[in-house]
């Protein structure tokens, strides 16, 4: 198959965080689409071990915000970190979260069972890794239709928390959260490092 975009890198290259937005609503039917377009990602034998779950309105963005923000709260205390900081670090993460227009959070589900250790491990490292592409294309689909977003780790830290605080089946594990908008004019990226393929890669 000849595949004609010969704009690839580019496009790829400006693909950037956004962690700011203007307040207008991500339009659903739009939302889908990017969605569909991260299922079309890599996936072991088209398992799809993925369930998305699309959150736009205020009192569900609190209810996710408060369950992880209570789990990494605690996680902090019991690191020993200073309580302000933990305040501040708590605040920081609730604000970047209830501001997003729009959430969506990919879980993974539906994983084969193994009865050992090891072949578990790697059916789990395989969703995981097809749950990143699939991110992936649903982060360069956004940037394509003039959206921006924001990969968030949060779930990743506490899967069980934010699945309880959204009631969801427990079979469906959160694990990335990717904030979206229309973006904030006057947000600056950050710095992007150098790709220094001369660390990142051995030619044998
Ligand atoms: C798995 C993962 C977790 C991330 N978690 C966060 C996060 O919690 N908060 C945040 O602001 N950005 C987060 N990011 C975004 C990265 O900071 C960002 O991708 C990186 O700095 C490169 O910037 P760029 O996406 O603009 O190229 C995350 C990215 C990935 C892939």
């Amino acid at each position: 198959m000849t595949v004609r975009n010969t704009n690839v890198p580019d496009f790829i290259e400006h693909r950037r965080s956004v962690r700011s937005f203007r307040r207008e609503p991500v339009d659903r039917g739009l939302l889908d689409t990017l969605i569909e377009a991260a299922c079309l990602a890599p996936a072991p034998h088209h398992s799809r071990p993925w369930r998305f779950v699309v959150i736009d309105t205020d009192r569900v963005k609190l209810a996710l915000a408060r369950g992880m923000g209570a789990r990494w709260q605690a996680d902090l205390e019991q690191d020993g970190v200073e309580p302000e900081r933990v305040r501040e670090l708590v605040d920081a993460s609730h604000a970047k979260i209830t501001s997003a227009p729009a959430l969506v959070l990919a879980c993974l589900n539906g994983l084969d069972r193994y009865p050992d250790e090891t072949r578990q491990r790697a059916e789990w490292g395989m969703a995981l890794l097809s749950l990143g592409a699939a991110v992936e294309n649903f982060m360069l689909s956004a940037a394509d239709a003039g959206l921006a977003s924001c990969w968030v780790a949060a779930p990743i830290f506490c899967p069980e928390a934010a699945r309880d605080a959204l009631g969801l089946e427990t079979e469906w594990l959160p694990h990335a959260l990717v904030l979206v908008g229309h973006p904030d004019p006057a947000y600056v990226a950050r710095e992007r490092p150098r790709v220094r393929l001369d660390e990142l890669r051995r030619n044998l």
